[in-house]
C-alpha cells in the first residue's frame, strides 16, 4: 500500500483524548469520498460514530444520500442525525461503506468486531463497491492478531463449535485462549442473536487460511478477518491524516 500524508491541524488535547481526536479527523476525511446520491454502508464503533455525526451535518446542509446500517446502534444514531436509512433488501448494492477497524495490516487486511457488529459489517462491506476504513494510528499493525479475533457463533451447539475452532487453531499451528464475550452468566448477544468468541492469538501470519477454515465450521456465523474488502484507509495520527491505498 502507498501512504500519502496530508497534513492537517494537529489536535491540541491531552494524550487521553488524542486517539478520539484522531478518530474524528479520519472520519471527517472520509466525507471527501461521499458524493450526492450515494448509497452508503455505515459502520459501527466510536470512529464510525464520528463519521455519522459529520455526515449528518452535511445531510442537514442538503446532501442527498441514503444509508444502510451495520448495527442497530448505528441505525439509531444515523436516524437521529437525519440520515435517510434503508436495508440491503431495498438496496442490495451499495456505492461505498465507511467503517472503523480494530487492526489494519500492510495488505489492508483487517480485524473487526471489537464492537460486536462484525457479521452485519461484513455483509454490508461485501455488498459495497468500495470499503473505506477510518482509524487512528494505533490500529496499524505489521501482523494481525494482537487484537483478539472476534468469532461470531450460533448459540446452539456452542461447546462443539468451541472445540472445532480450537482444532482449527491447532491444525494451523496457532495457540491462544478462546473466551466467550461477556462470560458464561451474561454472554454478549449480537444484533443477529449470536454469541462472540474472542480468540487471543497474538500473531495471524496466514489470515486467508484461517478465514477459510473458520467459515467452514457450521456453528461459525462469521469471523472478524476482513480480507480483500477494504480498498482505502484514512489513518490519523500526530502528523495528520494518512491515506493508505
Ligand atoms: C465494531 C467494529 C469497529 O469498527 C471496531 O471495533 C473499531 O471500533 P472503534 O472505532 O470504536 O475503535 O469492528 O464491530
Amino acid at each position: 500500500p502507498q501512504v500519502r500524508l496530508c497534513r492537517t491541524r494537529r489536535p491540541q488535547q491531552d494524550e487521553g483524548s488524542m486517539s478520539d481526536a484522531w478518530k474524528r479527523m479520519a472520519a471527517e476525511k472520509a466525507l471527501e469520498d461521499v458524493r450526492p446520491g450515494m448509497k452508503l454502508g455505515i459502520g459501527t464503533g466510536s470512529t464510525a460514530e464520528h463519521f455519522i455525526r459529520a455526515l449528518g451535518a452535511r445531510v442537514r446542509d442538503g446532501l442527498d444520500v441514503v444509508g444502510v446500517p451495520t448495527s442497530e446502534r448505528t441505525e439509531t444514531l444515523a436516524r437521529s442525525e437525519g440520515i435517510q436509512m434503508t436495508t440491503l433488501d431495498h438496496l442490495p448494492s451499495l456505492d461505498l461503506t465507511v467503517d472503523g477497524a480494530d487492526e489494519i495490516d500492510p495488505q489492508m487486511n483487517l480485524i473487526k468486531g471489537g464492537g460486536g457488529a462484525l457479521l452485519r459489517e461484513k455483509i454490508v462491506a461485501a455488498a459495497s463497491q468500495r470499503m473505506v476504513v477510518i482509524a487512528d494510528a494505533s490500529k496499524l499493525v505489521p501482523v494481525l492478531g494482537g487484537f483478539p479475533l472476534p468469532i461470531e457463533v450460533v448459540p446452539f451447539g456452542l461447546g462443539a463449535t468451541w472445540r472445532a475452532v480450537e482444532k482449527v487453531f491447532a491444525d494451523l499451528g496457532l495457540s491462544g485462549a478462546l473466551s466467550l464475550r461477556g462470560g458464561d452468566d451474561h454472554p454478549f448477544v449480537t444484533d443477529s442473536g449470536h454469541y462472540i468468541l474472542d480468540a487471543a492469538l497474538t500473531e495471524i501470519r496466514a489470515p486467508a487460511a484461517l478465514a477459510a477454515a473458520l467459515v467452514a465450521i457450521p456453528g461459525v456465523a462469521e469471523h472478524g478477518l476482513f480480507i480483500g474488502l477494504a480498498s482505502k484507509a484514512y489513518v490519523a495520527g500526530p502528523d495528520g491524516v494518512a491515506t493508505v491505498t
